[in-house]
């Protein structure tokens, strides 16, 4: 979902996973340089999945991050609020200790960490809440969804659009301050709220009620809060922007 806006904010080459498996270092080896600038956004994304399958998880999110960043010139690792614990009650900023509280977490955490071992030249961009339209995304499941829906109100964060957060990921990669960056939309809501934004901008009639999260067990607890700050003065858009723009794009 975020690699297709970045290769068209970039204007750059994109590898699909079938083009390119960053698990294989010789592949990488070869695909990719010392010249090259690299945003690498191939992760195992499935929240819940990787509680069962944290090793092929951690295959991806940290082996294939290590292989991408000592082929790369100059990396960027597109990584997530969940390194956080979520008990934070105002957002967490890029020096705040981390403490991911699920198996994709840790991943990502060692994710960032095996990407700033190989790589000096590197960038850890932490995002929250993607939508977008290269991918599945809870917009498109909401809009899916009536004539009424529950949706939790106790999960708090920043939802973000995959182009607005691309365009800050391009301009980040061009530059020389290396090292973490919180980029995430401005703002923030539960999910409840960001879905009755959803259904008002639609034009939906749904009706949305709001329910708490443990009436839905999942496999992988999600972070309470996991809004993200900035201490480098990163700003985007607001997240009812970027819905809006998204709503614009979408097909
Ligand atoms: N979605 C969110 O809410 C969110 C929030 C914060 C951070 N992030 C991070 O943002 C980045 C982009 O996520 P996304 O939301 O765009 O998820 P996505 O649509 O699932 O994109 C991940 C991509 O990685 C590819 N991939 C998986 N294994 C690979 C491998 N071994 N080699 C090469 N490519 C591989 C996937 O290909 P297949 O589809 O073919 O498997 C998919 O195209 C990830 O680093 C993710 O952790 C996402």
């Amino acid at each position: 979902m975020l690699g297709q806006d970045v290769v068209r904010a970039a204007n750059a080459v994109g590898y699909a996973r079938a083009q390119l498996d960053v698990t294989d270092r010789a592949a990488v080896g070869e695909a990719i340089g010392p010249d090259d600038v690299v945003i690498n956004c191939a992760a195992w994304t499935d929240v819940d999945g990787a509680e069962e399958h944290e090793d092929e998880a951690l295959r991806i999110n940290r082996d294939g991050a290590r292989n991408v960043a000592e082929a790369a010139g100059t990396v960027l690792y597109v990584s997530s609020d969940y390194v956080f614990d979520g008990t934070k009650r105002s957002p967490y900023l890029e020096s705040d200790p981390v403490g991911p509280r699920s198996a994709y977490g840790r991943t990502k955490l060692e994710g960032e960490r095996a990407t700033a071992a190989a790589n000096p030249r590197h960038f850890v961009a932490r995002s929250s809440w993607l939508f977008g339209p290269g991918g599945k995304n809870f917009v498109e499941t909401m809009l899916g969804l009536g004539p009424e829906v529950r949706v939790v109100d106790d999960q708090v964060g920043s939802p973000t659009f995959t182009g607005h957060l691309a365009e800050a990921l391009v301009e980040l990669a061009r530059g020389e301050q290396f090292g973490i960056h919180h980029v995430a939309a401005s703002g923030s809501c539960s999910w409840f709220e960001f879905a009755r934004e959803i259904f008002a901008r639609a034009g939906s009639d749904t009706r949305v009620e709001p329910c708490a999260t443990e009436e839905f067990p999942r496999p992988a607890p999600r972070p309470a809060y996991s809004v993200l700050g900035s201490e480098r003065a990163h700003r985007l858009p607001t997240w009812q922007e970027g819905l809006d723009a998204y709503l614009g794009v979408r097909v």
